[in-house]
């Protein structure tokens, strides 16, 4: 098959989640250049407007916008209570919440949201994706972290339990449902230039938050391509999983980090 077949997506539908920023936002763009059709999913109304209103500007795709909290059970629910019928071919879980808390710091209500929104809301998502195409098959990308397999910085305990779920999640999924018409594949992004990862960089230094400056200059120092990444870096990654150029492939865990695992 040429390759222009291969990596298009016309007459296919993309969900993505926490589509408003960064590598959300850049899979989102990617998606749509291959040729899906979008359903974004944020729980920030105002930058999912913008950038539905940015992505429609350029792409020849339909796209719907959907303002939903992944954290609350319901309002997963509800949201594939209005897709049914038209469920997305691909599944993006990307969205995903890291505020630092010292281990000895975190009470229930901060563990339970971390999992809830990181680890929680994509089995939630998977089920519904799972049980909607039974018949027809589809492909799902999960977003877990380097985090998960190499924790490094400090006070991201309760993330990294929630980012090595996602990858134990993937795997187990790609084998139940590969039968099924299903390819389940996770992406390991580290050091990636997002809108979050700038606010806490400016946050720590002007907070003098030495720690997490410190770690930050380890991190950098570690990283074998000697830079951070960029969105798009980890989109492309995504958009080659999401495309029959990875027909194969079914319960990866690749990472994008720069070589950071390996170093
Ligand atoms: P980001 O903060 O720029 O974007 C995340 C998006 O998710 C935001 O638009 C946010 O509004 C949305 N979101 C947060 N909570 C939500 C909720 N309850 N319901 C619906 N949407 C919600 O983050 P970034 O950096 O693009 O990260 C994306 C994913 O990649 C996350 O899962 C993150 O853990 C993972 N990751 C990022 C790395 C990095 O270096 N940036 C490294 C490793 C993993």
């Amino acid at each position: 098959m040429p390759i222009r077949k291969l990596i298009s997506l016309k007459g296919k539908s993309s969900l993505v989640t926490g589509a408003a920023s960064g590598i959300g936002e850049a899979t989102a763009h990617r998606l749509a250049e291959a040729g899906s059709d979008l359903y974004l999913v944020d729980i920030n109304e105002e930058k999912l407007h913008d950038v539905k209103k940015s992505l429609s500007e350029i792409y020849d795709v339909a796209i719907e916008a959907f303002k939903i909290d992944l954290g609350k059970k319901n309002e997963v629910d509800s949201l594939w209570e209005e897709l049914k019928g038209r469920e997305p071919d691909i599944l993006v879980n990307n969205a995903g919440i890291y505020n630092f808390r010292d281990f000895i710091e975190v009470d229930e209500p901060f563990l339970r949201k971390t999992l809830a929104v990181n680890l929680e809301s994509i089995f939630w998502m998977c089920q519904h994706m799972i049980s909607s195409r039974m018949d027809s098959g589809g492909t799902i990308i999960n977003v877990s972290s380097i985090e998960a397999i190499l924790p490094f910085a400090k006070g991201l305990v309760h993330y990294d339990i929630s980012k090595i779920g996602v990858i134990g999640l993937t795997r187990a999924l790609a084998r139940e449902y590969g039968r099924r018409g299903f390819r389940v594949n996770a992406v390991v992004p580290g050091g990636i230039e997002t809108p979050s990862v700038e606010k806490l960089k400016k946050e720590a230094i002007l907070k003098l938050k030495l720690d997490i400056i410190k770690t930050g200059s380890i991190f950098k120092n570690r990283l074998p391509l000697g830079r951070m990444g960029k969105p798009d870096e980890v989109a492309r990654i995504i958009l080659v999983l999401a495309t029959d150029l990875a027909s194969y492939v079914n319960g990866a865990i690749i990472p994008v980090d720069g070589g950071f695992l390996s170093s």
